[in-house]
């Protein structure tokens, strides 16, 4: 199969997506201007940056790269609500999908359900309330929902409490989707030439966005997906096409990024769906949604195993020693040029399996 005749077309909150992808909150979605400009790359739904009552100055620095593909942000600037009232008016002739998202964290339940009822008159796509607390979130819902024509979500930040019930209760509210999740923090990063924190803010501290994050939100998606029926969009650390095969596997309708394009550019958003093209046409998969929840369904069909041993394929083994170096039990050894396993003394961990360069270990 060739890579362009893979459909990567996805259906979210009633707009036919041209791919998964999308650009979730943050500065390159922070004004009309940033997100026209974004609207030119591979984009399948863009979300504002939070939208505050009020502008606010972030303290600088307040983003800075840390590790290979993550990122520290303590990233508060914003143009404010009114500035965002006529961007967004700005924007009502488009041909791509906007969501306005209300950074609800820094307003009472009220006053978002009053910011929802003018953003709404502007003409987004969704409208979606962004919080750390479950009650408060949920009130905002329930005091929005009849205010609003538009679909409405909520973005969650990670490690919510009560996941399950406080879902149901959202969706019992009139919620339409899901998107999990805002970068993970208060955390610090430290440059130890100088001991001084990478962040401008009081204490330093910031929020971590990128590759690290990506297990965290891959697990908060498969939980989410396992209670309640709605769309969801993944965001935390994509930054490949597999990525967004694993976030669509644990049940994912679109996929966002934001730390990678920061990081590399728009254009990254181009190379992840040419790149999400090639891996699904590789393995003769001709449409995204066809994977959806495929995790859930091999969980359920998997058996618990606690009898498995490692075995090398001796016509593979390039004798390299990382499996000697690595085992814990000191189960594998090598003898005149070659490496086996002591099976008694093997207890299954798989590390070697997942190390193995020539990827000639099964367990068995
Ligand atoms: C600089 C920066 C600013 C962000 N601003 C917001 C924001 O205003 N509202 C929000 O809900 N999330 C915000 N986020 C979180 C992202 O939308 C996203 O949820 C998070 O970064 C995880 O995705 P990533 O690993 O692809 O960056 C911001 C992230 C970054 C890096
Ligand atoms: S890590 Fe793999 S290739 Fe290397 S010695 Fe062990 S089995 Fe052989
Ligand atoms: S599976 Fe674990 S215990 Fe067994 S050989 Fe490999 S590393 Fe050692």
């Amino acid at each position: 199969m060739k890579p362009e005749e893979v459909n990567l077309s996805v259906d979210f909150l009633g707009h036919k997506l041209r791919n998964p992808l999308a650009l979730t909150e943050g500065p390159l979605t922070g004004s009309a201007d940033r997100i026209r400009r974004a609207s030119e790359f591979a984009i399948g739904v863009m979300f504002t940056k939070g939208i505050r009552p009020q502008p606010a100055t972030s303290p600088n620095p307040f983003i800075a790269k840390s590790g290979k593909r993550n990122l520290m942000n303590a990233d508060w600037s914003d143009i404010g609500f009114e500035q965002w009232l006529k961007d967004i008016k700005e924007l009502r002739e488009r041909d791509f999908m906007l969501v306005t998202s209300i950074a609800k964290n820094y307003v009472t339940p009220e006053e978002a359900a009053d910011m929802a009822e003018e953003v709404a008159k502007c003409g987004p796509d969704a409208i979606s309330l962004v919080d750390y607390d479950p009650d408060d979130l949920i009130r905002a819902v329930k005091l929005t929902r009849p205010r609003v024509k538009v679909p409405l979500m909520v973005k969650l930040c990670p490690f919510m409490p009560r996941l399950e019930e406080t879902l149901k209760e959202l969706v019992n509210s009139g919620i339409d989707a899901v998107a999990a999740m805002d970068s993970i923090g208060p955390v610090l990063v430290v440059d130890v030439e100088t001991g001084l924190p990478s962040m401008g803010s009081g204490d330093g501290s910031g929020y971590l966005s990128g590759d690290a994050i990506r297990p965290v939100m891959v697990k908060y998606v498969y939980d989410i997906a396992s209670y309640v029926d709605l769309p969801v969009v993944g965001v935390g650390g994509v930054s490949h096409g597999e990525d967004v095969v694993e976030v669509t596997m644990v049940g994912a309708t679109a996929v966002g990024m934001v730390a990678a394009p920061l990081l590399r550019g728009l254009e990254e958003f181009d190379c992840v769906e040419k790149d999400l093209r090639r891996y699904l046409a590789a393995r003769e998969i001709n449409d995204i949604n066809s994977i959806r929840k495929l995790t859930h369904q091999r969980v359920a069909e998997a058996e618990m195993r606690e009898d498995a041993r490692a075995v090398i394929d001796q016509d593979k083994c390039s004798n390299c020693g990382s499996c000697v170096k690595v085992c814990f039990m000191r189960a594998p050894v090598e003898m005149d040029g070659v490496t086996t396993i002591i099976t008694e003394k093997c207890v299954g961990c798989g590390l070697c399996v997942s190390i193995c360069p020539q990827n000639c270990i099964d367990m068995v």
